[in-house]
């Protein structure tokens, strides 16, 4: 028997979620690889998607987008890419009921992990780095960065907003990192000391911001929160600027007098992976995986674990992935 999480109807993740046993898988057909999982990540996408379900039961949901593990089999005549082969440790993304202890994968969602690159990175080695990769990509073709305008992201503590400080880093961008705790900003001070950090909680936050910008254009900025944090960023954009939102964590809208928008010129856009996998063509798709790849051997330190869990831990795993102040990525290991 192979175990499996699902959900049958949304609410909070850590009382909906459920192990299932299932049938092990069969041989793979053609266009198939069969992987046995080592471990997954818990995103906050894979919860928020939980909590929104609107099914009543009826149905079983497989959670999970991205797992790691080792290739079984290959189905007859599948091509693959370069390393994937039976035996080859590989991360799979994007795979909707990823975190199963067996996956039958569409082999062109299956990437093999580098050498050096431990489990605990090749389970975060797809969703973040491509995120990150995207990310810089857009705020890139939204305004000039590096001596001649200056690039802003909040929830910089996060996962995703360590790696883009990474990628910022090694492309000479100037970046201000703005977290929402003085906590959080000591810890990225330590991580990224050439980086400057704001904390919101502080009542100067934006004025602080402005004076560690200096008079130099701001021109985009990455927002994974939303509501009247996103409204502030947008008072701090100089004319013409971008706001980039690609998560919504605050229960509260963005709401502002279209004025704002008017007469400053500014642009409000929005991002998901979801998005790159539809609209984005395969070279494309193909050259930020290689991008992701070369994230995860460069920057393994910020690939940071929160926490390690068995799948008969589930419910505590999902509730440490929703703690605030944690940091890294909690992972489960479904053979534990
Ligand atoms: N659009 C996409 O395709 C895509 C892909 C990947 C991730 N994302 C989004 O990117 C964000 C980061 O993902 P992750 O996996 O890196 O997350 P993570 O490591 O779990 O970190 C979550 C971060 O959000 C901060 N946070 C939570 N609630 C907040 C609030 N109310 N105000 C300000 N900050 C708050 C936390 O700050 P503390 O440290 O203070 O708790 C933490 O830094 C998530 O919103 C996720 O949904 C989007």
């Amino acid at each position: 028997m192979s175990r499996r999480v699902v959900y049958t109807r949304g609410g909070s993740p850590a009382d909906v979620l459920t192990v299932i046993e299932e049938p092990e898988q069969a041989a793979p057909q053609t266009g198939q690889v069969l992987v046995r999982t080592t471990a997954f990540p818990v995103h906050p996408g894979d919860l928020q998607a939980v909590e929104a379900y609107p099914g009543n039961g009826e149905e079983s949901v497989p959670a999970g987008v991205e797992a790691t593990g080792v290739v079984e089999a290959i189905g007859p005549g599948t091509p693959v890419a370069p390393g994937v082969e039976p035996g080859a440790r590989v991360t799979v993304f994007p795979h909707p009921g990823a975190w199963s202890q067996w996956i039958m994968a569409a082999a062109r969602a299956v990437v093999a992990v580098p050498a050096g690159v431990s489990d605990e990175v090749a389970a975060q080695m797809l969703v973040n780095p491509i995120t990150a990769v995207m990310l810089r990509r857009e705020a890139e073709a939204h305004a000039s960065i590096g001596y001649d305008g200056v690039l802003l992201q909040t929830a910089a503590g996060s996962s995703v907003g360590r790696l883009l400080t990474a990628v910022s880093l090694a492309h000479d961008i100037s970046l201000v990192n703005v977290v929402r705790s003085e906590r959080g900003a000591a810890e990225l001070r330590d991580r990224f000391p050439d980086v400057p950090v704001v904390a919101t909680e502080d009542a100067g936050w934006s004025d602080e911001v402005r004076r560690v910008v200096g008079g130099r254009p701001l021109g985009v900025a990455l927002d994974p929160i939303g509501g009247t944090l996103a409204e502030s960023l947008l008072d701090l954009l100089t004319p013409g600027g971008t706001l980039i939102c690609y998560g919504q964590t605050a229960p509260e809208p963005i709401s502002l007098p279209a004025s704002t928008l008017l007469h400053k010129s500014l642009t409000l856009r929005g991002m998901t992976v979801g998005r790159w996998m539809s609209d984005t063509s395969l070279d494309r798709q193909a050259s930020d995986v290689a991008a992701a790849k070369l994230i995860a051997m460069a920057a393994k330190e910020q690939f940071d674990v929160a926490g390690a869990y068995g799948l008969d831990d589930l419910a505590e795993a999902v509730q440490h992935a929703q703690r605030p102040g944690k940091v890294g990525t909690v992972l489960i290991r479904p053979w534990d």
